[in-house]
């Protein structure tokens, strides 16, 4: 049995992953933006340990969460699953890119890290120098190939922890639309999979998963200097410093 924390998980994909979690009898924590979602969370998922409540949106509150999950207990695995995608430049950058930075940099180090990316991000752009000086200019792409080199730096820096990205497909949630062609189902067992799973398959690190087969992704996630720029940036616009060791 094993605890995993996953953020978003009021709705979509946080949701249906944390109830498949439930159901294969691991411990889950939800998180959810305020107190009414939050009621929400764990009336759907009743049994769930807690939910913990953080505005993404808001860094105060992104970095009181990390302490709190850090009280809570340790984790075998953390699912960074929050995401937005019709909002503002600045809305991406702090729920989509920073947030899993935040999180990742001050949640004790579970043992698996799993990465919310999408398809976009093979349309996305690094975009750094943007990143560094108006972030109304990032897109949902952007963020999605940000969450990626996120994943694989991370796995690049600790090698005792199994860091992957995922693509869950274009599925129907409230961010993906009800017409959305892609499998619901699948679009959330891949990080399940990932969180708990002894399959030799699921426990490797760096690599990007469609439906718990690694796929090719965008070359510009694996350039080592634009990795080190990306957490140097993060590192800047959040005031904490990434944990190397
Ligand atoms: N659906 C797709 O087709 C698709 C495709 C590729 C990638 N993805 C990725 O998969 C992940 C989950 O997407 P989804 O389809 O499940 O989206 P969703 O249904 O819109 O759910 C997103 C979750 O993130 C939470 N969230 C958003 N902004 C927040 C904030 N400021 N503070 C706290 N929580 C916040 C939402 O809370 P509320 O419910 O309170 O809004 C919700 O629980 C995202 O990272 C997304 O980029 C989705």
């Amino acid at each position: 049995m094993a605890r995993i924390f996953i953020t978003g998980s009021a709705d979509g994909l946080g949701h249906l992953a944390a109830k498949q979690l439930v159901k294969e009898g691991h411990n889950v924590v939800l998180h959810a933006r305020n107190e009414q979602r939050a009621e929400e969370a764990l009336d759907k998922v009743p049994g769930a340990e807690t939910v913990l409540i953080a505005d993404l949106t808001n860094m105060g509150e992104t970095k009181q969460l990390a302490a709190d999950v850090n009280a809570f207990g340790s984790f075998d695995a953390v699912i960074h699953n929050a995401g937005v995608y019709r909002a503002s430049g600045e809305e991406i950058v702090a729920v989509n890119t920073l947030a899993p930075y935040i999180l990742t940099s001050l949640i004790n180090k579970p043992k698996r890290l799993i990465y919310l990316s999408s398809q976009n991000q093979a349309y996305g752009r690094a975009n750094l120098v943007k990143l560094a000086s108006d972030l109304s200019r990032i897109s949902y792409s952007d963020s999605k190939l940000h969450d990626l080199m996120l994943a694989l730096t991370v796995a690049r820096m600790w090698p005792s922890v199994c860091s992957n990205a995922v693509d869950p497909g274009w599925v129907p949630t409230k961010m993906g639309g009800s017409g959305a062609p892609d499998d619901l189902t699948k679009g959330y067992q891949t990080q399940v999979w990932l969180a708990t799973s002894n399959d030799p398959e699921a426990l490797v690190s760096g690599h990007y998963f469609y439906h718990k087969e690694q796929f090719n992704y965008n070359p510009e996630a694996n350039e080592i200097a634009k990795q080190d720029e990306l957490l140097k940036i993060c590192e800047d616009l959040t005031g904490i410093p990434f944990p190397y060791h």
